[in-house]
């Protein structure tokens, strides 16, 4: 295990900010990870995956832990399932390509999703219909404080919109070292339902459609839409879709007829932000190093010298005039660290 002092954290963290970290140390195994856990000399420990859910607004004291834990195994299979595990430092994206070359199929709505595989099931996340919880089965963690590996079944991690215990009851209080999903090796259950794939499947000519062909469809649309972070800063969706009541809807589409909105239950209704923002003005402002994504207004972007103050205050403009505006609560799917 080897501590580096001083280390730029701009290449681990896809809003390409750069923060310092006092002291940095990469673990490859679980038994690293526990060593790393026990050093005595650093009190505070900042566990860092993936770095694609985060907004780092200033140095980081403790000491980082980068989980570069690897690998992919199967656990077991039948004729039409397979139980697939990987470890929490897998790139998603890479898993998802890996599953869909063993024709593996469940995850392909998730193509292109930044960040790596144990930051999953933290947020539950999700794109074009699929939440991660639809094919989740099982997760391994590490109790911070014990030690102690943990086995979470998918009953108790509490999946909701973009939330899990682990942002919950559990929050901080647990690593998550990997993931086990069941996917579908045969009979696919093929999800078009979120408009744009079927357009998108229809451009391609595609009419009975593979899970490689919806793949193929969500990442042309992720990739017209969404910024890649090594082009541009950004961390997906700055900000959560907002659920609204059933009366605060009526009184929002009476003055805004034009409100897109989805029906997530008998009394709730879901707003796109993005729709929001956009509607306020914000899409495509550029404020020199940072802005408003030009072609999804959801998106907060890093332009290259941002800091993460700079896109937090701007993050708070953004609330305060939807709030104004539209007297709903924009609340940050990002980390604010
Ligand atoms: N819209 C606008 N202007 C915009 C963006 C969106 O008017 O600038 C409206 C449009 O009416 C559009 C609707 O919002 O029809 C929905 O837009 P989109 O399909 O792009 O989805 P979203 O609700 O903005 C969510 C997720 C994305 C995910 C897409 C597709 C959240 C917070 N975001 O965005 O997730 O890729 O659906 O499923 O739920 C992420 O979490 O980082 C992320 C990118």
């Amino acid at each position: 295990m080897q501590i580096q002092n001083n280390s730029s954290l701009k290449p681990f963290n896809t809003f390409g900010i750069d923060v310092n970290a006092k002291h940095f140390v990469s673990v490859q195994d679980i038994d690293e990870l526990i060593k790393t856990l026990q050093l005595k000399e650093f009190q505070d420990k900042f566990i860092l995956g993936g770095g694609s859910n985060m907004l780092l607004t200033k140095d980081i004291e403790a000491l980082v832990v980068h989980l570069n834990l690897k690998g992919i195994e199967i656990v077991s299979e039948d004729e039409s399932t397979v139980l697939v595990k990987a470890m929490a430092g897998e790139n998603w994206h890479d898993f998802v390509l890996w599953c869909l070359d063993q024709n593996y199929g469940g995850i392909e709505n998730l193509s292109l999703i930044p960040g790596n595989v144990g930051a999953a099931p933290i947020q539950n996340i999700g794109a074009y219909g699929v939440e991660l919880k639809d094919v989740f089965y099982a997760c391994e963690a590490l109790d911070k404080t014990s030690f102690e590996p943990k086995q979470f079944a998918k009953e108790d991690c509490n999946f909701d919109y973009r939330n899990s215990v682990f942002k919950q009851d559990y929050k901080g209080k647990f690593i998550i070292t990997s993931v086990t999903l069941k996917l579908s090796k045969s009979n696919h259950k093929i999800k078009t339902s979120y408009g744009s794939i079927q357009e998108e499947l229809q451009k391609m000519g595609v009419v009975d459609p593979s899970i490689q062909d919806v793949s193929k469809a969500v990442i042309a649309i992720r990739s017209s839409k969404l910024p890649d972070p090594k082009d541009i800063g950004n961390s997906g969706s700055f900000f959560k879709n907002p659920i609204v009541s059933k009366s605060n809807y009526k009184a929002l589409i009476d003055q805004f007829p034009d409100m897109p909105s989805y029906k997530v239950s008998e009394d709730d209704i879901k707003i796109p932000a993005g729709w929001l923002i956009e509607k306020v003005g914000f899409k495509g402002k550029r404020f020199g190093e940072y802005g408003v994504h030009t072609k999804q207004a959801l998106v907060l972007v890093n332009y290259g010298n941002a800091s993460g103050s700079d896109i937090f205050e701007l993050s708070k403009l953004i609330q305060s005039t939807i709030k104004r505006i539209f007297n709903i609560n924009l609340e940050a799917e990002v980390n604010i660290i």
